[in-house]
């Protein structure tokens, strides 16, 4: 993924609608100018930004447009989100900033870890995991949700998919953090730190590739790359990068949705209140809370040639951000789209693993995870009492929390 140093600004003039600015994330501000946007220019031109200009890309219709001409809207030109690379940022290849046909192979050696044979398989230590995880909360103290219940599942995960050993796997959350994380990329004196860090998790997973080459292959993510033939002749970066995809795909998001089941039903008691007295709902209200928290604000893509979307004309190498976030808010598709409201009809149509060819390959095991939590916490009657506001995450990326006093209580 491509570091996300900001340019400057060409002029000091602040555009109240350029919605890359991070403390409209910090803050939970972000509704109003999204709202306007969609409202009276659903594709519209942000001359002056952080990042430099860009196209918003803010109702359903055009992002879904984009997403399905991948040969137009380069995932590869620009990389995937909205800063471009600048020097002395490394260059990490991964398959989620690759056009085809090389994303294809890539694509296809990893996916059979996310079959829905795979998903039964994991059920049961999902599961039991959840248990444990769950069983050793206190029940009527405050603990921060985000570290306890959030981080841990999400961690241990990738720890099974990866074979990674599990004393170390909190090394997984540290990493993630330093590759995903906006305000660390912001700050020129913190890159070098950063480049430092990446490489030791780049040396880290070496280590366990190589204890991993000429053996027989095993069920993890590692074997399934070393015996295939699109990734196993991978260089060192693009194997480095290929790791973070998956460590930053599969960590923060799924991460923030479950936080986001603990604020989200905070914020809609009524709902809460639904669900607690009808478990079946769970698989909708997962999608639901997908929806409501998109827990990746948006995703980039570069015209690779002149194009007309929604009345604008883009011309070839204009920087398009595809705001989901917006899109999961959109009233046309989604009435009421700042509600949470568990029996939507139509919440899996959200856009918050994307569309197309990129469209979230984890999407099946990240539903899985959250809907064994939600059924947990239901066969236990816990439910989880957020205490403060929790603190978000400044950034126009990974859309989350950092953390959330909670309480649980019984009911
Ligand atoms: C791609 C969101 C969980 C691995 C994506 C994309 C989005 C996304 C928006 C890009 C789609 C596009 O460019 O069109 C999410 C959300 C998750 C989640 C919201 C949880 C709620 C996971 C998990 C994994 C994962 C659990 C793996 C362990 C990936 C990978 C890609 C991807 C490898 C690249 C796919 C490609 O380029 O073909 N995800 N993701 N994600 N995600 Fe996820």
């Amino acid at each position: 993924m491509a570091t996300l140093a900001p340019q400057p600004a060409a002029n000091s003039a602040a555009d109240p609608y350029d919605v890359t600015r991070p403390e409209l994330y910090r803050d939970d501000t972000w509704q109003e100018p999204f709202r306007w946007l969609r409202a009276n220019a659903p594709v519209y031109r942000c001359e002056n930004s952080a990042f430099g200009p860009y196209w918003s890309v803010s109702t359903y219709k055009p992002i879904v447009h984009a997403e399905s001409l991948p040969e137009i809207f380069s995932s590869e030109m620009g990389g995937i989100v909205i800063a471009d690379l600048q020097e002395g940022d490394i260059k990490m290849p991964m398959f989620i900033a690759m056009d085809r046909p090389k994303h294809t192979g890539q694509r296809r050696t990893i996916a059979p870890a996310f079959t829905p044979s795979e998903m039964v398989r994991m059920t049961g230590d999902i599961r039991r995991r959840t248990t444990e995880i769950l069983d050793s909360l206190p029940v009527g103290e405050e603990f921060d949700w985000v570290d306890r219940v959030s981080i841990e599942l999400t961690t241990q995960m990738l720890a099974i998919l990866f074979d990674f050993p599990w004393e170390d796997r909190r090394l997984l959350t540290y990493w993630s953090d330093w590759a995903g994380d906006i305000e660390i990329a912001h700050n020129p004196e913190r890159k070098e730190e950063r480049r430092q860090i990446l490489f030791q998790c780049a040396a880290y997973f070496t280590n366990l590739w190589k204890s991993k080459v000429g053996k027989d292959p095993t069920p993890d993510l590692i074997s399934m790359m070393i015996h295939s033939d699109a990734m196993s002749e991978m260089d060192d970066m693009e194997f480095l990068g290929n790791l973070i995809l998956l460590i930053v795909g599969g960590n923060d998001t799924t991460r923030n949705s479950m936080s986001a089941f603990a604020w989200g039903l905070e914020q809609f008691p009524d709902q809460r209140a639904k669900l607690e007295a009808d478990p079946g709902l769970i698989p909708n209200a997962v999608q639901e809370i997908i929806r409501w928290q998109t827990p990746l604000a948006h995703m980039r893509r570069t015209a690779t040639e002149d194009t007309i979307l929604e009345g604008q004309e883009i011309k070839a190498g204009d920087k398009l951000a595809l705001w989901y976030l917006s899109a999961n808010r959109d009233e046309s598709v989604f009435p009421d789209a700042d509600k949470i409201i568990i029996e939507r009809e139509n919440a899996r149509r959200h856009l918050a693993f994307g569309h197309g060819i990129h469209r979230c390959v984890g999407a099946r095991l990240a539903e899985l995870q959250i809907s064994v939590l939600m059924e947990e916490m239901a066969k236990r009657r816990l439910r989880v009492n957020v205490l403060r506001e929790p603190d978000r995450v400044a950034a126009c990326f990974v859309h989350g929390y950092r953390k959330m006093p909670a309480e649980l209580s019984r009911y």
